[in-house]
């Protein structure tokens, strides 16, 4: 995406819908549809041909703050609302996300690049999440204590925490934004909220369904802003005491720097952040199984999530096995533009993705590893941002893609001899969000689970993610939990009522 004035705002959107009102352009601030402040657009590309298709408010330090005036205005009221009543909006927007599901598709596919197939399950994936958070308002309670000393009573409270500003990633435009507005809402806090700079269309359609589905003014706020203009945003939030939390997901130092920064006015923290995930093949594991998992974990999204395994451990006893099968699936893959119904991998989100994908498998090829499929960028005349499905073995920690997330469609099969010497290795990272390993030894399977220093540990399994369960990390991807019982926590605060003259 790139900034430019609106006089010169180029074609008008190219993407149809079967709704065109969910193609938003503006703001919401405080129930109205608005132009930044200053009236400044930035273009919305397609990566499949690195073509602009639509335009955004490009916002400013001003617009935050509107949206945050805006939020801290209907927090009393929403904050008042019986929980029941909080669900039941929340109930109307998961049911319209679900009725607009192919279009917010096609939204996803065309700014982000996600296969059709994959966007419709990301629809019915955050949808989930704001499905779990209704039923949970509705299940909000504290405690009470039984007293030390007579004539008192001692209660427990949980308490919205106030208003809320959510800062999201391109790589799940609807996923990620849903997950974190729905557990705020539910709780009784109100949001501000901004999308990447690259995927603002789904989160814009998604507020949207959220005015239809009447969520009162000023409880839902969205700002949109250029990456040169988005630390002016984010910093307006940070300085501002009545944002209460920042709940974040995205890279490791701006993680760091939101919590330097929030230290000020001592807000709550929600960081999601990188990772580094190991996935591991023990030599008694069930090797078909193995590899629909490595399939699964690794190629979704064309291996650009915050979970996908980034080095493949294989045992030398089922090495060559693994890699024959796994090359076969990987050499299979179809590549393409997001929104053609067969395409396994679509385009990378920008070229500079592209450039570090290729710059680590340089790296990997000259530090000694063998590529045994892909290894290159594909090259199609509708779009520049393609990199071919890749397995490279003989990887080391050597290599840039041991330490750096490649967040692309490719898997480094480093070769192992024994358990303790494999987990050392897993762990030997500053990143703890997933880790996954395939073993049918259930005396390992506990072991190698506990010793793991990550959030998530898939055992088994490629598809960990759920909104019934716990995502998040330890060491530096991140703290917080997103989804399950625990996901409303963190939009809550505990208040301490002790009554006495009771006797
Ligand atoms: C992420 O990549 O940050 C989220 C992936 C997921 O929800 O599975």
């Amino acid at each position: 995406m790139s900034a430019s004035p609106s006089a010169s705002t180029p074609a008008p959107p190219a993407l149809t819908l079967a709704n065109p009102a969910l193609l938003r352009a503006r703001n919401f601030i405080g129930a109205q549809w608005r132009d930044a402040g200053r009236g400044a657009r930035i273009d919305v590309l397609d990566p499949a041909t690195d073509t602009v298709f639509a335009s955004v408010a490009d916002s400013d330090a001003d617009d935050a703050r509107a949206a945050a005036d805006a939020a801290h205005a209907a927090f009393p009221g929403w904050s008042a609302r019986p929980a029941r009543e909080r669900a039941q909006a929340l109930k109307r927007w998961h049911a319209l996300m679900l009725e607009h599901r192919d279009d917010l598709a096609r939204l996803i596919s065309t700014e982000q690049g996600k296969p059709l197939h994959e966007a419709r399950g990301e629809v019915l994936y955050g949808a989930s999440y704001v499905e779990w958070f209704a039923e949970e308002a509705t299940r909000i309670c504290g405690d009470i204590v039984e007293p030390a000393v007579t004539g008192r009573s001692m209660l427990v409270l949980r308490e919205p925490v106030g208003v809320v500003a959510a800062i999201t990633p391109w790589n799940f435009p609807l996923a990620m934004i849903a997950r974190k507005i729905a557990p705020a809402l539910a709780a009784g806090c109100t949001v501000v909220a901004k999308p990447a700079e690259d995927t603002p269309l789904t989160a814009l359609a998604l507020v949207y369904l959220a005015e239809l589905a009447g969520m009162p003014a000023g409880v839902l706020n969205i700002v949109t802003a250029s990456r040169a203009n988005t630390p002016a945003v984010v910093d307006a939030w940070l300085a501002d005491s009545r944002v209460r939390k920042i709940t974040f997901t995205g890279s490791t130092p701006v993680g760091k720097h939101l919590a330097r920064e929030s230290a000020g006015t001592l807000k709550k923290l929600s960081l999601e952040l990188g990772g580094n995930a190991p996935f591991i093949v023990f030599e008694d594991a069930d090797l078909d199984a193995a590899v629909d998992g490595l399939m699964a974990s690794k190629f979704r999204n064309g291996g650009q999530t915050c979970v996908c395994p980034n080095r493949v451990y294989v045992h030398e006893a089922v090495h060559d096995d693994f890699v024959e099968r796994l090359a076969r699936r990987v050499g299979a893959l179809r590549v393409g533009p997001a929104t053609e119904e067969n395409a396994q991998i679509g385009p990378m989100i920008n070229a500079r993705a592209v450039d570090k994908i290729a710059r680590h498998v340089e790296d990997a090829v000259a530090l000694g590893a063998r590529i045994v499929t892909g290894g290159e960028r594909v090259r199609r005349d509708d779009g520049p941002n393609y990199y071919a499905p890749t397995v490279l073995i003989d990887a080391t920690p050597a290599m840039a893609l041991s330490c750096e997330e490649t967040f692309g469609p490719v898997a480094p099969i480093f070769r192992f001899r024994h358990e303790d010497e494999v987990v050392r290795d897993a762990n030997d990272t500053p990143f703890g969000l997933a880790a996954y390993f395939y073993s049918n030894d259930v005396r390992r399977i506990w072991r190698v689970a506990r010793a793991l220093e990550t959030g998530i540990v898939g055992i088994n399994e490629g598809a960990i993610a759920s909104e019934a369960a716990p995502f998040g990390g330890v060491k530096e991807s991140g703290y917080g939990r997103e989804g399950s019982r625990h996901g409303l926590d963190d939009y809550m605060h505990t208040k301490y009522l002790c009554q006495g003259l009771l006797a």
